[in-house]
């Protein structure tokens, strides 16, 4: 079993060379409203887009109570010296006795394309095979998000496979398609 105390001790802040990771606080609320509320970012997960500004609250208290029974951790992404939330990255379907866990992210469509979630992913994981050792870290993708995708190569995932017809999403079964990056391949994270 992965013993993952020291992570979920106090919350990791983690800074890149533009950006800083933290924990996402209620005052979020406005910013995570405006990205979940954005039909183009929630096409990539499938979810209905928010309505009322209480399902940022609902996201951000599920975070906290998740991150205190070390079941997840997921990060406001902010440029450093700035403090506003541009999106979120972090791990969640943590299965400690399989030293593994699954990655998400996403970003405010009007920051697209600036590499800003390949440096925050990039980050992640190397945190998440390094400092909480993860020995595989897996993403599954809706086989039409080719920029999460993209972006998932760029940074050195491989690509796993397909699982046929896994989810039931706006009206129609989607395949599932799995990417994964192991400890062993640390030295690929690009
Ligand atoms: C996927 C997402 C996080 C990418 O964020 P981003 O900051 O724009 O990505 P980056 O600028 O770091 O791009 C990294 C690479 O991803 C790929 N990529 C990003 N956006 C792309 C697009 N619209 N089309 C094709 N490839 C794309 C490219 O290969 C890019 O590398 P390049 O710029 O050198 O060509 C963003 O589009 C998003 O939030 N989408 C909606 C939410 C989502 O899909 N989450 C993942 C669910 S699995």
């Amino acid at each position: 079993m992965l013993d993952l105390t020291e992570t979920f001790k106090s919350f990791p802040v983690l800074e890149t060379e533009r950006l800083r990771l933290r924990e996402i606080v209620p005052q979020d609320a406005a910013d995570v409203f405006a990205i979940f509320s954005d039909p183009a970012v929630v096409a990539g997960h499938g979810r209905p887009p928010f309505t009322e500004m209480d399902e940022a609250h609902e996201l951000i208290a599920w975070y906290a109570a998740a991150f205190q029974e070390k079941q997840a951790v997921r990060w406001a992404i902010t440029r450093l010296g700035e403090d506003k939330l541009l999106g979120t990255s972090g791990f969640h379907h943590i299965a400690a006795r399989h030293h593994r866990a699954e990655i998400g992210y996403e970003l405010a469509s009007a920051e697209w394309r600036q590499g800003i979630m390949s440096e925050a992913v990039r980050c992640v994981v190397q945190f998440g095979l390094a400092q909480m050792g993860f020995h595989r870290i897996e993403a599954n993708v809706d086989p039409d998000n080719t920029a999460s995708a993209n972006l998932l190569r760029k940074v050195g995932f491989t690509e796993d496979g397909y699982l046929r017809e896994r989810f039931y999403d706006n009206g129609r079964f989607v395949d599932d398609w799995f990417f994964s990056i192991l400890a062993t391949e640390i030295n690929q994270i690009k």
